[in-house]
């Protein structure tokens, strides 16, 4: 099988990053994090990177004519690092079809909610604001519309009556960091496939695409 080359796109800390780093850098595996590109140049994650190592890219996204031209700039880069497997990481741009029919069916996105509740920004607020008791975080292949596409994985966390929305960023946090992961080693180990928008993931006996977590 040929190994998995992921390309990263992140804009700011990278802890999901970091997650992912953990799990497949380094370690005897059939895919590796190949590039990791950033729109910020003052992105943490960039330095998590480069402390193992992985090539890192700066692409501001200010000063390109359109988001698609700046897709584009970005598919040139992914395209120099030979990237089959695009993974949104806190990346605080709107794709567009420029980037997403270079890679059909191959680009993916963390979301901190269980799609399709608290699309779009502030996903946590929306959850504490709601009053419901479980919420949690989404895998899912990105397509056009905004957090629309469908499920890969999630991973739901408990919300308690006397949370902050920094208590459960964090809670969600701990859960996107075993999601993500998981996902990235099914793409390593070719078990991932997605066509035409259907997602198959062949799992092993007692594995699941849900995960239910408390946070700790
Ligand atoms: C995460 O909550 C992720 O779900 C959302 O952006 C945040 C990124 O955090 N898309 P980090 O940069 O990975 O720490």
């Amino acid at each position: 099988m040929t190994p998995a080359r992921i390309g990263v796109l992140i804009s700011g800390s990278g802890s999901n990053l970091q997650a992912l780093i953990d799990r497949i850098h380094g370690v005897e595996s059939t895919g590796e994090i190949s590039v990791v590109l950033s729109n910020r140049r003052k992105a943490y994650g960039l330095e998590r990177a480069r402390a193992v190592g992985i090539p890192t890219v700066v692409e501001s996204h200010r000063g390109h004519a359109s988001r698609e031209a700046y897709d584009a700039k970005i598919v040139e880069h992914l395209r120099a690092h030979h990237v089959d497997w695009v993974l949104l990481a806190g990346f605080m741009r709107i794709v567009t079809p420029t980037l997403l029919s270079a890679f059909p069916n191959r680009v993916l996105n963390i979301h901190p909610a269980l799609l399709p509740s608290f699309k779009g920004l502030h996903a946590q607020q929306q959850a504490l604001d709601s009053g419901v008791s479980i919420t949690g975080a989404t895998v899912h292949l990105v397509t056009p519309e905004m957090d629309d596409g469908p499920t890969v994985a999630q991973g739901a966390v408990p919300v308690y009556p006397k949370d902050t929305l920094e208590d459960l960023k964090q809670r969600i946090l701990t859960v996107e960091h075993q999601i993500y992961p998981m996902v990235a080693q099914w793409i390593c180990e070719g078990r991932l496939s997605i066509h035409e928008g259907v997602v198959t993931v062949a799992l092993k006996a007692n594995e699941s695409r849900s995960l239910f977590s408390n946070g700790h």
